[in-house]
């Protein structure tokens, strides 16, 4: 093998693995739970797609295929992508139960992607509906999820659920949306900022899922993956040492992404007057000394979350991770400040001839500081109260 061939194997076994993140089945309960809690029959009578799942070791099959009977679900198809497209063809075996499944053939096993269909029968007459009745077959192609095949299960689905492959996260929200569909998956918050995403966000297309919005989400890992040595600790102190089939590790950054309706997204946020937060507030950044205003915006900088006055009328730049509370009926996203004058909110462009950091500034929201120099803030949301105080 040449250094250049062991080169790009070693990438592509690596980009495999940056995608080979399990999701782990309390954080599957806790999700589902507060759409259940939400509305009891969210799932009745609903055919429910999983993608980018393999039953043999993902849990969200194996979930829904355990509740499939109390959540009334009518169908369930989860569809797994072939191994030799994930680029671990070469290391790749099959699994003994799916060894010693007649429809077994070993050159479709390593190249074709497999479907798996519940439909409430109880295939092997043992008095239960679950995982053991799952019927499978290859697919023609490879499970990618842009294939027709895969394409045309999903414009038979009402629901998608899945933690889909984060290197082609944007190509599956866009695939969501075109097929129309409930969904709920696993992203990044990095992803809020996105041009495809934020818009879905901003016009309630869209929202955070009601759980992990503040804790780590642990996943496993095939063995040898590239993990820091301390998120795997702290996935083991969250209850996840490495056993005999997987590694942990944890991603702070994770949350779910959903259109279905939960109960956290209509629980007021509960704030105090603008009044209030100078006298009261326990940020010494606001109490005593009020809110600043951008210079580049029509907005005052509100640098936390429970510092957004709940009488303010105008326009506000507010953390990011204010979405983890965002209740529609209370206030109204109208921008964001890192997509440039996308929503034409912006009072000016600096010009680096005359400010030293303009190309920082032009990015964010800014303010003037005494001493004249600018300072760029983080990326703030753009808010507005929706109702009268
Ligand atoms: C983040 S993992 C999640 C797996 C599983 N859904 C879970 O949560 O446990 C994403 C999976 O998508 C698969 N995948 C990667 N590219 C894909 C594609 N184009 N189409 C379908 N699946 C793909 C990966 O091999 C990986 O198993």
């Amino acid at each position: 093998m040449t250094a250049m061939m062991k080169n790009s194997n070693l990438a592509a076994a690596k980009k495999a693995k940056n995608d080979e993140f399990y999701t782990q089945w309390a954080d599957i309960e806790r999700e589902m739970n507060a759409y259940l809690e939400y509305n009891p029959d969210v799932f009745r009578g609903k055919t429910l797609l999983l993608p980018c799942d393999d039953p043999e070791w993902s849990n969200f099959t194996k979930f829904f295929a355990l509740h499939f009977k109390e959540y009334g679900l009518k169908k369930l198809i989860s569809t797994s992508y072939a191994p030799s497209s994930k680029g671990s063809g070469d290391l790749f075996a099959p699994t003994a139960l799916e060894k010693m499944s007649p429809g077994y053939d070993e050159e479709k096993s390593r190249d074709q992607g497999r479907v798996f269909i519940l439909e409430g029968h109880d295939v092997n007459d043992d008095g239960r509906i679950n995982i053991e009745d799952l019927q499978w077959s290859y697919l023609n192609g490879d499970g990618d999820f842009r294939s027709p095949e895969v394409i045309a299960l999903r414009d038979q689905a009402d629901i998608v659920i899945t933690n889909p492959p984060f290197s082609l996260f944007r190509e599956f929200l866009a695939w969501l949306v075109e097929g129309d569909v409930q969904f709920s998956i696993v992203g990044s918050n990095n992803a809020i900022t996105y041009k495809e995403l934020f818009p879905l966000i901003m016009h309630n297309r869209l929202w955070k899922g009601a759980t992990a919005n503040n804790t780590d989400m642990v996943f496993a890992v095939p063995k040898g993956s590239d993990i820091s040595e301390s998120d795997k600790q702290k996935a083991d102190r969250l209850g996840y040492p490495e056993d005999d089939d997987y590694e942990y590790t944890r991603l702070g950054n994770s949350c779910w992404f959903t259109n279905i309706d939960h109960g956290r997204r209509h629980e007021p946020l509960q704030l105090m007057s603008m009044d209030d937060n100078l006298k009261y507030s326990k940020h010494k950044e606001i109490r005593g000394v009020g809110y600043l205003k951008y210079d580049n915006y029509d907005a005052i900088e509100v640098p936390f979350t429970d510092a957004i006055p709940s009488d303010y009328s105008g326009v506000m730049g507010v953390p990011i991770t204010y979405l983890d509370k965002y209740n529609p009926d209370q206030f109204e996203i109208v921008g964001i400040t890192d997509r440039g004058n996308e929503y034409g909110l912006k009072l000016r462009e600096y010009d680096k001839n005359d400010v030293p950091n303009a190309g920082d500034l032009n990015r964010r929201a800014a303010i003037k500081l005494a001493d004249g120099s600018y300072k760029g803030t983080y990326a703030r949301l753009l808010i507005r109260r929706k109702v009268a105080a």
